[in-house]
């Protein structure tokens, strides 16, 4: 088992298998993004060693992330390498996703064993979508939504809130995914990576996401706890969940369960710190996997307590260098 200094037991983990990505979201990269040479990532066997050293450690839940995961070639062979793990050691497999690549790779992931994914998705109009995402086509996104439906996935809607861009859009959203019997979760910008713009502009806080919610739905507060950082509410008119991920207006680091692998194998303990560990040099120069777990319980010793995001007024930002398609979220 893997326990932080703060006797958080990491039983989750999330790797990023690229950070590329066929979007170019507003708030998550520049139109101009300069994205890593394909030499330096670890490859799919690497990265499927990773994640059975990380099963064998106690992880019990492992999501797929990038970048977009799914515009990495060959990416299946991953996910069927570690599905063999799915209830030997392995509770639940998953990814997040654009949905751009899904109409074509669903009924693969759900056979594989996968049966819940999160999408991302900020609009449901087709103009603001492209607006979002500059380079997104909302109609093949909304046929990946529905084949992972169809292929029996429980879909779970990711939405960032951004001001004066999808704030008008929020009831709708919460409707059209309970017509769907999807779950939703609102996410608050955070502040990682340059953008070209000033995060301020579009940071929306949650507590008026839920205001706004308040008026027109009965919410109730749901008692599931992922151990992840998301607080969830039961729309009794959609029945589905509503999550709220708040990361500037309430602190959700007490209950983090996870780190965070990048697709060139260094380790984020904590998405909003700079500390990291790289695990590409301990795989690349043994074969034993006692020295990666070593170097891994070592460096879970130093987990932070938390991030020190700030976004405010006085563009006094507080931000990490890094996109948040290194990492993946
Ligand atoms: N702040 C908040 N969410 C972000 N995402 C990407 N960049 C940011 C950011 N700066 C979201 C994506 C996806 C999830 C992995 O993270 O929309 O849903
Ligand atoms: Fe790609 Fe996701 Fe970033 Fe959009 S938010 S550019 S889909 S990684």
């Amino acid at each position: 088992m893997l326990i932080d200094p703060f006797k958080r037991k990491i039983s989750y983990i999330r790797i990023s298998v690229t950070d590329r990505c066929d979007f170019r979201c507003t708030y998550c990269m520049p139109e101009k993004m300069q994205f890593l040479p394909k030499k330096d990532l670890l490859t799919l066997e690497e990265l499927e060693r990773l994640g059975n050293v990380f099963i064998d450690l106690g992880v019990k839940k492992l999501r797929i992330t990038g970048g977009e995961p799914l515009v990495r070639k060959d990416i299946m062979n991953l996910f069927k390498g570690i599905g063999k793990r799915i209830g030997n050691g392995l509770e639940e497999l998953t990814l997040t996703t654009n949905g751009s690549q899904l109409e074509d790779y669903a009924d693969e992931l759900f056979e594989i064993g996968v049966r819940r994914i999160n999408i991302s998705l900020d609009t449901l109009e087709k103009n603001k979508f492209k607006l979002i995402t500059r380079l997104g086509n909302f109609e093949k996104v909304m046929r990946g939504i529905m084949r992972a439906k169809k292929a029996g996935m429980k879909v779970k809607i990711n939405t960032v809130a951004l001001k004066g861009v999808n704030d008008m859009e929020i009831i709708k959203l919460v409707k059209w995914c309970g017509e769907n019997q999807f779950n939703l979760t609102f996410i608050e910008v955070m502040p990682m990576g340059e953008i070209g713009e000033k995060r301020i502009n579009q940071f929306m806080p949650l507590t008026e996401v839920k205001e706004l919610l308040g008026s027109h739905f009965t919410l109730n507060n749901d008692p599931m706890k992922t151990g992840g950082p998301a607080t969830y509410m039961h729309c009794e008119e959609t029945k589905q969940k509503i999550g709220f991920i708040t990361p500037l207006t309430h602190n959700f680091c007490e209950s983090c369960n996870r780190v965070r692998i990048t697709c060139t194998g260094n380790m984020y303990m904590c998405l909003g710190q700079e500390d990291k560990e790289d695990l590409k040099k301990p795989l690349r120069e043994s074969k034993n996997d006692n020295v990666l777990k070593d170097v891994i319980y070592k460096a879970i010793l130093r987990k932070p307590k938390g991030h020190d995001f700030v976004i405010d007024r006085e563009e006094k930002e507080k931000h990490v260098p890094r996109h948040m398609s290194v990492t993946g979220g």
